[in-house]
């Protein structure tokens, strides 16, 4: 059974799609087999970290949750874009500005049906790892994904714009009863104290903290192939996300 990772967060722009991309490359660095899935409807940017364009697939997910086409027509080999690695990496993207994106923004789709296409695939592709990168917010496709999901990682930002939406989440996972949930707190600046970011946070939430990110002064997205886990693997930011893949390893359900 392939486990099936949600990277979500309340506000946008926190940090999802470069910790749904590194994590990737960190998992493939290990030699597993890993499934990254486009799951922002509203705005999908996740094939742009693997070098990609719009044009470079004909399919997405979308099709297949209208019953447009099969599953194996939505998945995407995408593996050389890491360079040279041991294990391998797949892509399910989403269109760009499609009506169906935005209707199933609005509507949701049926959770069964997507748990159906992703064990396909992963029977197929022998996936070890699905990563979803989310749409911020509480949409009515976050439910669905939700619904499936084994460890949801809840991407979040200090600050009090982030405040009751991260704990809003939490309660959610909760009583969805995702079976682990975790926070993961993004660009965190040098100046802070990291033991008490987490301290506090694990206290304010109730939740454990699976990684403090600090701010990188290399933005991501820079470097040969543009994803830092392998073009910088010493950066503080691959560091503390290491860890996050090794608690995604380890879990056991
Ligand atoms: N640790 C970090 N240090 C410096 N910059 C960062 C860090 N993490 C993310 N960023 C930058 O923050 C911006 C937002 O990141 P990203 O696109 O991953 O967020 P997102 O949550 O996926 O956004 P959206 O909700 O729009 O999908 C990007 O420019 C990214 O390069
Ligand atoms: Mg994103």
């Amino acid at each position: 059974m392939p486990k099936i990772v949600c990277v979500h967060s309340f506000r946008d722009g926190v940090g999802k799609t470069t910790v749904t991309a590194n994590l990737a490359a960190l998992l493939v660095g290990r030699g597993l087999r890993v499934c990254v899935v486009d799951t922002n409807f509203n705005r999908p940017e996740l094939h742009r970290q693997f070098g990609k364009t719009d044009s470079d697939f004909s399919h997405a997910l979308s099709d297949f949750l209208a019953g447009d086409c099969p599953a194996d027509k939505i998945v995407y080999e995408i593996t050389p874009a890491l360079g040279k690695s041991k294990g391998r990496v797949y892509l399910i993207p989403a269109h760009s500005n499609s009506k169906r994106e935005k209707q199933i923004t609005r509507e949701g789709f049926d959770p069964t049906l997507f748990r159906e296409g992703l064990d396909e695939i992963a029977t197929a592709h022998h996936i070890d790892i699905f990563l979803i990168d989310g749409a911020a917010g509480i949409d009515h496709a976050a439910l669905p994904i939700f619904a499936v999901t084994d460890l949801l990682a809840i991407v979040m930002r200090l600050g009090n714009e982030d405040f009751q939406g991260t704990g809003v989440l939490v309660e959610i996972a909760d009583k969805m009863e995702v079976p682990h949930s975790f926070l993961v707190v993004c660009d965190v600046p040098d100046s802070y104290d990291f033991n008490n970011v987490r301290g506090e946070v694990e206290r304010v939430y109730g939740r454990e903290v699976g990684a403090v990110v600090p701010h990188v002064e290399i933005p991501p997205g820079l470097g040969k192939t543009g994803i830092t886990a392998i073009d910088f693997p010493n950066s503080p930011m691959v560091l503390a996300l290491s860890e996050v893949a090794k608690r995604i390893v380890h879990w056991k359900g």
